[in-house]
């Protein structure tokens, strides 16, 4: 097995988690707010992300939501990027 395969949700190093922060700070905050009690797009705090699924959540962060201001990251983030970022909204 080559190492990129061996990739998972764990195993982004600090210096790329620290970036994903910095995104989910500035990129998301900006419609989320900051905390993300929601703003222009709704709260991602966790008691508001708790009846949703991982992979409902995934969705529209990979794909975006058509027809409103969410944009697909999917460019930008990997699905074990994305995996990690909701773990860290469920979790802050
Ligand atoms: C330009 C504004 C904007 C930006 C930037 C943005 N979002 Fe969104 N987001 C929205 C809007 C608006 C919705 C609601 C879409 C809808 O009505 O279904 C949304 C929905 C979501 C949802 C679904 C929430 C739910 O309850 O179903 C998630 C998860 C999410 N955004 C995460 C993110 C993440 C993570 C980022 C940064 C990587 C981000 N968003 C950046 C505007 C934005």
């Amino acid at each position: 097995m080559t190492i990129s395969t061996a990739i998972s949700a764990n195993e982004l190093t600090s210096v790329r988690q620290q970036e994903l922060l910095n995104m989910l700070k500035h990129d998301c905050g900006s419609c989320h707010g900051l905390p993300p009690k929601g703003g222009l797009g709704p709260s991602l705090m966790p008691e508001a992300l708790a009846g949703k699924s991982d992979a409902l959540l995934a969705d529209a962060i990979q794909n975006g939501r058509a027809g409103t201001a969410m944009p697909p990251w999917k460019s930008f983030l990997t699905i074990d990027e994305t995996a990690w970022l909701i773990q860290q909204l469920r979790t802050r």
